[in-house]
């Protein structure tokens, strides 16, 4: 099939690339030149495990297009997916003008009938705002051409997001027309061979899943972090909490881990705009409301604990940090934890030394220049002369590191570990103090 993916960010190089894989003929677009001449090059803008490869592949075997060419764009595809940013808008709900910038575009140069796919997450009802701004977009030309408004949310997890296009869980489908279905159906058999799993629905159900999915997920995290700061003051372990209730499969082993809060992309906005839906509507979301200020609280929750340790004052104290980027396999620093617990060391007078894998470039992106904050070459040069290690993301290369070089590097065998991932007994065995979260 003939596809266009609007936007080569996140999503949509992702789905491109993927679609491509599986044989399509896919041209991506974005506004962005260097973007563009990046990719024609073999170079990818994101770390994500898998992609480049995948990108270079398709593009040598003549599947896999970048253009900045609108029109050029247009015409390729009966397919037109939209794989564009919707950022916050400063009230917390979704700013949808990249969106509507490229439904005007297809609308300004379609000629044939197109499946107009949304895949940025966008709240309920925004099928409805593609469709009239194509429309407008024919009725200037006073054009007549068929086409259908689909919503597709995507369900990738960064690091881990070529992995789910290839093999989701579901495919949530959005549209009433017949036709657009089909070919829907058609595009995502390749990804669901085994099991029907292409759930078909009316477009603003498909839109609220996403949020929804996503406001479920952030809700079990929130309420684990929650009883983690009960478990510590009750004497008991989250950890082995965890476990007991995992086995219940109606809970369920996942997305059940404590940490230092959620970030990225997705949650944190994903949250705020939901809690705005529900303003709009005259309804306030109670849950959803304390998740997102338990997961303010939970971001102190570290630094919380540093404090208690060493007092208020941090001034002449060095931090080794061990993970900037907000979680594992990325370099991504939206919304990360490690931002809100770094500036609060170093508002408290201490110096920090940050290692990541490979978010450094990007945190120091972020950060710009702030006094204080150093970055280490190794994760054991972080540790040379630091008061104590603190652990923000659960990189693997982190799980099993060399006790003692720990011991023999910071100035006293001390870990402040936001992700649980040392045995309290193990770590007492070698006389470390450690600090977990929710765990005696
Ligand atoms: C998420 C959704 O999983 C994905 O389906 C959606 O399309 C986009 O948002 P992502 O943002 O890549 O994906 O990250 P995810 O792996 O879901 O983690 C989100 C945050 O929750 C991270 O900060 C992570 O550290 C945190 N988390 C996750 C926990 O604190 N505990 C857990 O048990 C799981």
């Amino acid at each position: 099939m003939k596809v266009t993916v609007i936007g080569s960010g996140y999503v949509g190089l992702v789905s491109g690339a993927c679609l491509a894989e599986m044989g399509n003929d896919v041209m991506c677009l974005d506004v962005d030149e260097r973007k563009i001449a990046m990719l024609k090059d073999g170079r990818i803008p994101i770390h994500e495990p898998g992609l480049q490869e995948m990108v270079k592949r398709n593009a040598a075997a003549g599947r896999l297009h970048f253009t900045t060419d609108v029109a050029a764009a247009v015409h390729h595809g009966t397919m037109q997916f939209i794989g564009v940013g919707t950022p916050p808008d400063e009230d917390g709900s979704a700013d949808l003008q990249y969106v509507l910038a490229a439904a005007r575009g297809i609308g300004r140069h379609m000629t044939d009938y197109k499946v107009v796919v949304d895949k940025s997450t966008v709240p309920v009802g925004t099928g409805d705002k593609v469709e009239a701004a194509i429309r407008e977009e024919l009725a200037v030309r006073g054009a007549e051409v068929q086409f259908a408004v689909v919503s597709n949310p995507e369900f990738l997890k960064e690091g881990a997001a070529v992995d789910d296009f290839m093999r989701p869980d579901r495919v949530i489908v959005g549209a009433d027309d017949e036709r657009a279905v089909l070919l829907m159906r058609a595009l995502y058999s390749p990804f669901t061979r085994n099991r029907e799993r292409v759930l078909i629905m009316d477009r603003r159900s498909a839109e609220f899943t996403k949020y929804a999915a996503n406001a479920m997920l952030a809700t079990r995290i929130s309420f684990m972090n929650e009883l983690a700061l009960l478990a510590e003051r009750v004497g008991a372990d989250i950890e082995r909490v965890r476990q007991g209730i995992g086995s219940d499969p109606r809970i369920g082993t996942q997305f059940l881990y404590p940490g230092v809060g959620y970030g990225g992309s997705c949650f944190p906005k994903d949250v705020k705009a939901l809690l705005h839906t529900g303003a709009q509507n005259g309804m306030d979301l109670k849950v959803l409301g304390a998740v997102e200020a338990a997961n303010e609280r939970q971001k102190m929750v570290l630094v919380d604990k540093v404090v208690a340790r060493f007092g208020e004052d941090l001034s002449g104290r060095q931090f080794a940090l061990w993970g900037l980027a907000f979680k594992p396999d990325t370099d991504d620093m939206r919304e990360a934890p490690s931002r809100v617990i770094v500036e609060e060391l170093v508002r408290r007078g201490a110096s920090v030394k940050a290692y990541d894998p490979v978010a450094m470039t990007e945190a120091k992106r972020v950060f710009g220049i702030l006094p204080g904050l150093g970055y280490a070459e190794s994760q054991a040069a972080a540790l040379q002369g630091s008061d104590a290690l603190l652990i923000v993301t659960e990189w693997r290369q982190f799980k099993s590191p060399d006790f003692e070089q720990i011991k023999t590097l910071l100035k006293q065998p001390l870990v402040f570990d936001g992700r649980n991932l040392y045995d309290p007994e193990l770590l007492k065995t070698l006389g470390v103090e450690y600090h977990a979260i929710g765990r005696p």
